[in-house]
Protein backbone atom coordinates (compact mmCIF):
# COMPACT_ATOMS: atom_id res chain seq x y z
CA UNK A 1 0.00 0.00 0.00
CA UNK A 2 1.50 3.72 -0.81
CA UNK A 3 1.93 6.29 1.41
CA UNK A 4 -0.74 8.01 -0.04
CA UNK A 5 -3.32 5.63 0.26
CA UNK A 6 -2.41 4.79 3.94
CA UNK A 7 -2.79 8.22 4.78
CA UNK A 8 -6.05 8.64 2.42
CA UNK A 9 -7.82 5.49 4.36
CA UNK A 10 -10.74 6.98 5.58
CA UNK A 11 -11.28 9.96 2.86
CA UNK A 12 -14.51 9.85 1.42
CA UNK A 13 -13.82 12.16 -1.78
CA UNK A 14 -11.29 15.17 -1.79
CA UNK A 15 -12.83 18.48 -1.66
CA UNK A 16 -10.58 20.79 -1.98
CA UNK A 17 -6.86 19.83 -4.27
CA UNK A 18 -3.72 21.12 -2.25
CA UNK A 19 -2.96 23.34 -5.51
CA UNK A 20 -6.44 25.03 -5.05
CA UNK A 21 -5.67 25.78 -1.49
CA UNK A 22 -2.03 27.52 -2.43
CA UNK A 23 -3.39 29.60 -4.72
CA UNK A 24 -6.11 30.91 -2.88
CA UNK A 25 -3.77 31.53 -0.04
CA UNK A 26 -2.04 33.73 -2.33
CA UNK A 27 -4.82 35.58 -3.25
CA UNK A 28 -5.41 36.19 0.50
CA UNK A 29 -2.21 37.07 1.59
CA UNK A 30 -1.92 39.84 -1.37
CA UNK A 31 -5.51 40.83 0.57
CA UNK A 32 -3.81 41.19 3.59
CA UNK A 33 -0.52 42.59 2.92
CA UNK A 34 -2.65 45.35 1.29
CA UNK A 35 -4.92 46.16 4.27
CA UNK A 36 -1.69 45.91 6.60
CA UNK A 37 1.03 48.02 4.39
CA UNK A 38 3.24 50.08 6.67
CA UNK A 39 1.81 48.07 9.89
CA UNK A 40 2.99 45.02 11.51
CA UNK A 41 -0.43 42.69 12.47
CA UNK A 42 -0.08 40.10 15.11
CA UNK A 43 -1.98 36.76 13.83
CA UNK A 44 -3.37 34.91 16.23
CA UNK A 45 -3.10 30.99 15.06
CA UNK A 46 -6.11 28.95 16.49
CA UNK A 47 -4.83 25.43 17.63
CA UNK A 48 -3.96 23.26 16.55
CA UNK A 49 -6.57 22.98 13.60
CA UNK A 50 -4.92 26.23 11.82
CA UNK A 51 -1.40 25.48 11.97
CA UNK A 52 -1.01 24.62 8.31
CA UNK A 53 -3.28 27.29 7.14
CA UNK A 54 -1.24 29.57 9.51
CA UNK A 55 2.36 28.64 8.53
CA UNK A 56 1.45 28.87 4.30
CA UNK A 57 -0.78 31.78 4.88
CA UNK A 58 1.76 33.56 6.76
CA UNK A 59 5.00 32.49 4.17
CA UNK A 60 2.75 34.01 1.72
CA UNK A 61 3.00 37.27 3.25
CA UNK A 62 5.35 39.98 2.53
CA UNK A 63 4.89 42.54 4.93
CA UNK A 64 6.73 42.26 8.51
CA UNK A 65 4.23 40.51 10.81
CA UNK A 66 4.35 39.14 14.12
CA UNK A 67 2.57 35.62 15.27
CA UNK A 68 1.02 34.07 17.91
CA UNK A 69 -1.49 30.81 19.23
CA UNK A 70 -4.42 30.56 21.33
CA UNK A 71 -5.71 27.29 21.84
CA UNK A 72 -9.12 26.43 22.38
CA UNK A 73 -11.39 23.11 22.23
CA UNK A 74 -14.90 22.74 21.70
CA UNK A 75 -15.01 19.15 19.77
CA UNK A 76 -13.06 16.43 21.48
CA UNK A 77 -13.76 13.28 19.33
CA UNK A 78 -16.86 13.69 18.53
CA UNK A 79 -18.06 15.21 14.85
CA UNK A 80 -20.53 17.98 16.04
CA UNK A 81 -19.27 20.86 17.92
CA UNK A 82 -20.97 20.98 21.54
CA UNK A 83 -20.40 24.86 21.96
CA UNK A 84 -18.04 23.94 24.74
CA UNK A 85 -15.44 26.35 24.62
CA UNK A 86 -11.98 26.20 26.79
CA UNK A 87 -9.57 28.11 26.35
CA UNK A 88 -5.96 25.64 26.58
CA UNK A 89 -3.61 28.47 25.78
CA UNK A 90 -3.63 31.61 26.17
CA UNK A 91 -1.65 34.25 23.82
CA UNK A 92 1.73 35.24 25.01
CA UNK A 93 1.42 39.07 23.37
CA UNK A 94 -0.49 41.81 24.88
CA UNK A 95 -3.15 43.10 22.12
CA UNK A 96 -4.01 45.97 23.51
CA UNK A 97 -3.37 48.69 20.89
CA UNK A 98 -2.15 45.93 18.21
CA UNK A 99 -4.09 45.26 14.84
CA UNK A 100 -5.26 41.38 15.28
CA UNK A 101 -5.77 38.90 12.38
CA UNK A 102 -7.62 35.72 13.70
CA UNK A 103 -6.52 32.88 11.92
CA UNK A 104 -9.26 29.77 11.43
CA UNK A 105 -8.66 26.67 9.74
CA UNK A 106 -12.92 25.83 9.48
CA UNK A 107 -16.04 28.30 11.01
CA UNK A 108 -18.73 26.05 11.42
CA UNK A 109 -20.87 26.40 14.19
CA UNK A 110 -19.66 29.80 14.46
CA UNK A 111 -18.99 29.51 18.61
CA UNK A 112 -15.80 28.86 18.89
CA UNK A 113 -15.16 32.35 17.10
CA UNK A 114 -17.92 34.21 18.75
CA UNK A 115 -16.26 33.33 22.29
CA UNK A 116 -12.81 33.75 20.97
CA UNK A 117 -13.58 37.45 19.53
CA UNK A 118 -15.32 37.97 22.60
CA UNK A 119 -12.31 37.65 24.97
CA UNK A 120 -9.90 39.64 22.56
CA UNK A 121 -12.10 42.86 22.13
CA UNK A 122 -12.14 43.05 26.12
CA UNK A 123 -8.41 43.47 25.90
CA UNK A 124 -8.80 46.44 23.52
CA UNK A 125 -7.12 45.66 20.46
CA UNK A 126 -7.06 48.52 17.68
CA UNK A 127 -8.83 46.58 15.29
CA UNK A 128 -9.87 42.71 14.87
CA UNK A 129 -9.84 40.95 11.46
CA UNK A 130 -11.29 37.23 11.20
CA UNK A 131 -9.34 35.02 8.48
CA UNK A 132 -10.72 31.57 7.45
CA UNK A 133 -9.90 28.93 5.27
CA UNK A 134 -13.29 27.12 5.13
CA UNK A 135 -16.22 28.22 6.30
CA UNK A 136 -19.25 25.75 6.61
CA UNK A 137 -22.89 26.92 4.74
CA UNK A 138 -25.22 26.29 6.92
CA UNK A 139 -28.33 28.07 8.12
CA UNK A 140 -28.29 27.30 12.00
CA UNK A 141 -24.52 29.03 12.34
CA UNK A 142 -24.59 31.92 14.73
CA UNK A 143 -23.63 36.01 13.49
CA UNK A 144 -20.25 36.10 13.85
CA UNK A 145 -17.55 38.10 12.07
CA UNK A 146 -15.56 36.35 9.20
CA UNK A 147 -13.93 39.30 6.86
CA UNK A 148 -11.59 36.68 4.99
CA UNK A 149 -12.61 33.04 3.95
CA UNK A 150 -10.85 31.06 1.49
CA UNK A 151 -14.02 28.47 0.62
CA UNK A 152 -17.37 27.91 1.01
CA UNK A 153 -18.34 24.23 1.60
CA UNK A 154 -21.29 22.13 2.65
CA UNK A 155 -21.91 21.04 5.97
CA UNK A 156 -20.38 17.67 5.48
CA UNK A 157 -17.30 16.31 8.10
CA UNK A 158 -14.09 17.72 6.76
CA UNK A 159 -10.27 16.43 7.43
CA UNK A 160 -6.87 16.78 6.59
CA UNK A 161 -4.47 20.51 6.02
CA UNK A 162 -4.58 20.70 9.86
CA UNK A 163 -8.43 19.64 10.24
CA UNK A 164 -8.69 16.44 12.25
CA UNK A 165 -11.20 14.05 12.97
CA UNK A 166 -10.45 12.43 16.84
CA UNK A 167 -7.03 13.55 16.18
CA UNK A 168 -5.70 12.09 13.22
CA UNK A 169 -5.64 13.28 9.24
CA UNK A 170 -4.43 16.83 9.80
CA UNK A 171 -1.23 15.64 7.95
CA UNK A 172 -3.62 15.34 4.84
CA UNK A 173 -2.40 18.06 2.07
CA UNK A 174 -5.51 18.58 0.93
CA UNK A 175 -8.99 19.25 2.48
CA UNK A 176 -11.38 15.90 2.53
CA UNK A 177 -14.56 15.03 3.21
CA UNK A 178 -14.30 11.49 6.07
CA UNK A 179 -15.89 8.82 5.48
CA UNK A 180 -19.40 8.50 7.54
CA UNK A 181 -18.55 4.67 8.09
CA UNK A 182 -15.31 5.98 10.21
CA UNK A 183 -17.81 7.14 13.17
CA UNK A 184 -20.83 5.43 12.45
CA UNK A 185 -18.90 2.16 14.11
CA UNK A 186 -19.46 0.55 10.13
C1 LIG B 1 -12.36 23.35 15.30
C2 LIG B 1 -11.84 24.46 14.39
C3 LIG B 1 -12.47 25.70 14.94
C4 LIG B 1 -13.79 25.19 15.52
C5 LIG B 1 -14.90 25.54 14.60
O1 LIG B 1 -11.55 23.29 16.42
O2 LIG B 1 -10.43 24.52 14.43
O3 LIG B 1 -11.69 26.29 15.96
O4 LIG B 1 -13.68 23.78 15.63
O5 LIG B 1 -16.11 25.03 15.03
P1 LIG B 1 -17.35 25.92 15.47
O6 LIG B 1 -17.50 27.03 14.47
O7 LIG B 1 -18.50 24.94 15.40
O8 LIG B 1 -17.13 26.41 16.86
P2 LIG B 1 -11.55 22.04 17.44
O9 LIG B 1 -12.25 22.44 18.68
O10 LIG B 1 -12.04 20.82 16.73
O11 LIG B 1 -10.02 21.89 17.82
P3 LIG B 1 -8.75 21.69 16.88
O12 LIG B 1 -8.53 22.99 16.15
O13 LIG B 1 -7.66 21.37 17.81
O14 LIG B 1 -9.06 20.57 15.91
Amino acid sequence: MSDYERRAEGVARILIGDGEIRSRICEMAKELDAAYAGDVPLLVGVLNGAITFMTDLMRAMTIPLEVDFMAVSSYGAATQSSGVVRILKDLNEDIEGRRVVVVEDIVDSGLTLQYLLDVLQRRNPLDVRVVALLKKEKTDAVEVQVDQVGFTIPDEFVIGYGLDYAGKYRNLPYVAVLDPRMYSGE
